[in-house]
C-alpha cells in the first residue's frame, strides 16, 4: 500500500484557508475544542493577573529582615506574571476569543487565590502555594492540548518552566528567611547573655 499524502487534498486545502480568512489562524484543521481551549486560556489568564496583583502587595508590603532583596523578587515575579498574562490574552484573541480582564469574578475565575500574608515568611509560603497550584492547572492545560494545538501547548509550557524556576526561588527564599530567623533569634539570645 502506497503512503497516503501528508496534505491530501491541496486544492481544497488551498480553497478553505481563502474562504475562510477572516478566522486569522484558526483553520478548518484546528483539531481541539475551541470553546474549552478558550475557557482554559481565560482561566489561566486570570490566574495570572491574581498572581501579578498578590506579588505587587508582596512587594510594597515586604518588611523585615531581607526584605529588600525579597521584595524586589516579588515586583520580578509579579511583572513576569503580567508578560505571562499578556502572551495569554494575544492567544486569545488569535483564536478568536476575547480575553477576559474584568475585575468582577477575577478571583474565582483564578485557580490561585490572593492572600496577603502577614509576614515576610507568610508572603512567600503564599506565593510559593500559588505557584504550585499554576503549575499543577498548566500541567493539565498541556495535557489538554496535547498534539491538538502544538503551538498553545508549547507557549504554555515556555510559561510552565518560569513557573517553575518561581517556586524553586520562593523554597530557596523561605529557607533562608527562616534561617535568618533563627539567626536573629540566636543573636537576640547570645546578646542578652552577654547583657546580664
Ligand atoms: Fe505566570
Ligand atoms: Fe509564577
Amino acid at each position: 500500500m502506497s503512503k497516503p499524502p501528508f496534505l491530501t487534498d491541496i486544492t481544497a486545502l488551498r480553497k478553505r484557508a481563502r474562504q475562510q480568512i477572516g478566522d486569522g489562524s484558526v483553520t478548518a484543521g484546528y483539531s481541539a475544542d475551541r470553546e474549552i481551549v478558550l475557557k482554559l486560556l481565560n482561566d489561566s489568564l486570570a490566574t495570572e493577573l491574581v498572581c501579578v496583583l498578590r506579588y505587587r502587595r508582596h512587594h510594597f508590603m515586604a518588611r523585615g529582615i531581607n526584605s529588600q532583596a525579597i521584595g524586589q523578587e516579588f515586583l520580578d515575579h509579579s511583572n513576569e506574571e503580567q508578560g505571562h498574562a499578556d502572551l495569554i490574552a494575544e492567544r486569545i484573541v488569535q483564536l478568536g476569543g476575547a480575553p477576559d480582564f474584568a475585575p468582577q469574578g477575577l478571583a474565582t475565575r483564578s485557580h490561585a487565590e490572593y492572600v496577603e500574608g502577614d509576614s515576610l515568611s507568610g508572603m512567600i509560603k503564599e506565593d510559593l502555594v500559588a505557584e504550585r497550584i499554576a503549575i499543577d492547572s498548566y500541567r493539565a492545560v498541556i495535557q489538554y492540548l496535547a498534539e491538538q494545538d502544538p503551538t498553545k501547548r508549547r507557549m504554555i509550557e515556555s510559561i510552565l518552566a518560569v513557573e517553575e524556576q518561581h517556586a524553586d526561588e520562593l523554597a530557596d527564599l523561605l529557607v533562608s528567611v527562616a534561617d535568618g530567623a533563627k539567626g536573629s533569634a540566636r543573636w537576640k539570645k547570645s546578646t542578652r547573655a552577654r547583657a546580664q
